[in-house]
């Protein structure tokens, strides 16, 4: 039962419960219109104290084609926490106002923070680099339409593993499906952190860390590409070391397997070459529309309002 339930972390629903969101997600997808008056008379709040373009509008256009409405801010300058109003007495003022939240801020542990005195549904849009379980919803939505289901796979993710919060939610999650293996491509300042292989390592799971994609990329079923996470950098120095990393182009894929599945959850800087978005395997944009989807069918759940 998800009503009523706040959406941390990727590890915060069961597999069941995920399950069902994507089920719904494709019965969206395949008919819209009987979906659109399940949220009539509902308001969606939207706090996004970090910059979005795909996050906060996919989960307005959610709301808004359920049919239900929307408040919110995109730009904490706009909020009163420029005043000093603190995190928690502007949950507790929005959530008076609406029937769900979705909150993006760039401190590790504020989603839960803000959970804990929230009384409607909080939606973790985003926080630091820690997590951002909606997109994981996006990435298996993905994964399951374009591979049939999320598990027996070769997971290659590559390039911000330190600070890519949408990579922790995703291993998070495809770690508890059956057979996946997962391959780490990353420069050694951004490994992917101890506490995930720690996590994996307890579940049995496989997976090995090398540098260079290169050879690699004849193995993978599905490549998870990101880009280096400038914001969550100390030293611009090591931002413009790091930056291009890597570069997937045509001739990197010339190895790769025809049934490849590239996902990107974007925005993209220069890590995938736009001479890849023609490749039928590039599925990045195709996964930004199902964000949308995915997104309708969490505000369902977590609404209760299946039945509409
Ligand atoms: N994927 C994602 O979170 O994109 P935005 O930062 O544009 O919301």
């Amino acid at each position: 039962m998800l009503k009523g339930r706040h959406l941390i972390n990727s590890e915060d629903f069961s597999t069941e419960e995920i399950q069902s969101i994507i089920s719904l997600a494709q019965k969206i997808i395949a008919s819209p219109q009987r979906f659109s008056h399940c949220c009539d008379g509902k308001l969606l709040g939207t706090l996004f104290f970090e910059p979005s373009t795909r996050t906060r509008l996919s989960f307005e256009a959610a709301m808004l084609r359920l049919g239900g409405r929307v408040i919110g801010f995109a730009d904490e300058s706009s909020s009163s926490s420029t005043k000093g109003e603190s995190l928690v007495d502007t949950i507790r003022t929005v959530a008076s106002y609406a029937d769900l939240l979705a909150m993006r801020h760039t401190k590790e542990g504020s989603s839960f923070l803000a959970s804990s005195v929230c009384p409607v549904p909080l939606i973790n849009a985003g926080d630091g680099g820690h997590q951002h379980p909606t997109q994981t919803l996006t990435d298996l939505l993905t994964i399951v339409e374009a591979k049939g289901q999320p598990e027996g796979l070769c997971v290659g993710f590559c390039g911000d593993l330190k600070f890519g919060r949408t990579v922790h939610s995703l291993v998070k999650a495809m770690s508890r499906y059956p057979d996946n293996r997962f391959i780490f491509i990353s420069p050694k300042e951004l490994h992917i952190p101890n506490h995930i292989k720690i996590e994996l390592d307890r579940l049995g799971v496989e997976y090995r860390e090398i540098e260079r994609l290169e050879e690699v990329i004849d193995e993978l079923d599905v490549l998870y590409m990101t880009r280096v996470q400038k914001e969550r950098f100390f030293n611009e120095a090591d931002y413009i070391r790091l930056k291009d990393s890597y570069i997937l182009d045509k001739k990197k894929l010339r190895s790769a397997k025809k049934d490849l599945a590239i996902l990107h959850p974007l925005p993209r800087v220069n890590e995938i070459h736009p001479e890849v978005d023609s490749d039928p395997r590039a599925l990045y944009f195709r996964q930004v529309g199902y964000g949308m989807y995915a997104r309708m069918a969490l505000i369902i759940k977590v609404l209760g309002v299946e039945e509409c």
